[in-house]
């Protein structure tokens, strides 16, 4: 029976190549459109980094991250690109989820105190005459009228924090640290793919596009000003002048035209705050995968055909399984897989039979398969679109780093979506690790918006 079922799972959950394929041709489209005009579907934002860093960028910065798994601040000394010389102190912790669903005010008023404490613990000192630069990597959809601004269009991954969605959440910021005095300046906004494009380009020119295979899934590349019908026209901009495009394709597909959803995908949307968005990244994103494992195990559960006679009320927790348990399911190399049971058991209270672990670490590698395949449609269309056929493709995020068979899995699926030759000696565009776009990237891209403020620009 459970044979039976994982058969019926395997043609639910594969992604054949003719499927990659008209995705990622749609995936064109949506790009296409969204560079046309505001408002439509994949929101293609300006970020107002006007081209790659010289990779002689230096000086000292504040860089702050919300977004990803973790809060983090740094203080960056960017020296020599080309040594490798930079300097990182930072603090990180895991953001308390309490306040990813209350008040703006609780949010900015937490992140300022966060502030306060790492420039005093680090004896920072700025001015109000001379504050200290900050280069705030805010990882959600935002249009930026300039670079030190940014209106939420709406919130992604799970958060639904009141009152800062259609406002600037850079002003919020700012009013925060007001209220405490603090010496420091808001210089850029910044998302964090376009941070990974830009850390990485900072010591790698093959670099052509940041992506992040994380939490959340998305991608940034550079874009001609000429080719943005929404900007081509904005005074004082040459259509020569290069600017990085946040694509936000987390929306890819937000109508469900061509994503191959199974039942599960759709109660995931149908139960989350912001049913109707994110389609494409709540099908292949790191808060999803485990969540789309734990709603199979429950309807097969219900079923009747596995964990008979177990208390579930554990499995019955909406997200109670991060990636992470995931990726060990699919890298337990250990007997009868001894290690996924031990890990049933301690966050599930679930003993599964023999059989039962097979059945699991199949249902695992058919989730992790089809989201690491359909995350490539979306970086193979920019580089169809910008006819770019090689370079390096910087990823960053927990999925990315941490999933085992990740990268293997997407330059597989890349090779079928572009037809490379099968017997190429090696992959022209490569997958490559940006492993501090919130940090580096940040830093370098407060140092760039200086220097062109400098040079009156
Ligand atoms: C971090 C980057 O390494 O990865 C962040 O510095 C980014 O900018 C994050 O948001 C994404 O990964 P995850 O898995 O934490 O969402
Ligand atoms: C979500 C956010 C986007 C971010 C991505 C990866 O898609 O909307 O801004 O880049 O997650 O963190």
């Amino acid at each position: 029976e459970l044979e039976e079922e994982i058969g019926k799972l395997d043609k639910d959950f594969w992604v054949s190549k003719e499927k990659l394929k008209e995705i990622s041709e749609r995936f064109g489209e949506e790009l296409a459109e969204g560079l046309e005009e505001n408002g439509k579907n994949i929101p293609m934002n300006i970020t107002w980094v006007l081209g790659f860093p010289t990779g002689r960028e230096n000086g000292s910065f504040l860089t702050l991250d919300l977004g990803g798994t973790n809060l983090r601040v740094c203080w960056i000394t960017l020296k020599d690109s080309k040594r490798g010389d930079l300097d990182v102190k930072q603090h990180q912790y895991k953001l308390p989820s309490e306040l990813k669903t209350g008040e703006a005010e609780a949010l900015w008023n937490y992140i300022a105190e966060f502030l306060e404490k790492f420039i005093t613990d680090l004896d920072l000192k700025g001015t109000k005459d001379d504050p200290l630069p900050l280069g705030f990597t805010f990882s959600y959809p935002a249009t930026q009228d300039y670079i030190d601004h940014g209106i939420l269009q709406t919130w992604t991954k799970g958060f639904d924090i009141k009152g800062v969605e259609g406002e600037d959440a850079a002003q919020q910021l700012r009013d925060a640290m007001a209220k405490k005095n603090l010496p420091i300046r808001l210089v850029a906004l910044i998302n964090d793919t376009t941070g990974a494009m830009i850390a990485s380009a900072y010591h790698d020119p093959s670099t052509i596009i940041g992506a992040i295979f994380g939490t959340g899934c998305n991608a940034a590349y550079m874009e001609d000003c000429g080719s943005i019908p929404k900007v081509a026209k904005t005074a004082g901009i040459t259509p020569d002048t290069p600017m990085a495009i946040n694509c936000e394709y987390g929306a890819f597909d937000n109508a469900h035209r061509v994503l191959p959803l199974t039942k599960y995908d759709t109660a995931i949307d149908a139960e989350s705050p912001r049913p109707g968005e994110q389609a494409f990244e709540k099908m292949s994103a790191g808060l999803y995968l485990g969540e789309i494992f734990r709603q199979v195990l429950v309807d097969v559960h219900s079923r009747g055909l596995i964990f008979k006679h177990q208390d579930v009320s554990k499995l019955k927790q909406p997200y109670i399984l991060d990636t992470g348990f995931l990726s060990a399911i699919e890298d337990d190399e250990s007997e009868k897989l001894s290690k996924t049971g031990d890990a049933f058991k301690e966050t599930l209270n679930i003993a599964p039979t023999e059989p039962e672990l097979e059945f699991i670490r199949r249902l695992a590698e058919l989730i992790a398969v089809r989201g690491a395949r359909l995350c490539v449609c979306g970086v193979a269309a920019i580089c169809r679109k910008k006819r770019l056929s090689s370079g390096h493709v910087a990823a960053d995020g927990s999925v990315a780093n941490k999933h085992p068979k990740f990268k293997k899995r997407w330059a597989g699926a890349m090779a079928e979506i572009l037809e490379w030759p099968e017997d190429r000696e090696e992959d022209p565009i490569v997958l490559t690790s940006a492993e501090d776009g919130s940090g580096v990237g940040a830093a370098v891209i407060v140092a760039m918006t200086l220097e062109r403020a400098k040079r009156g620009k």
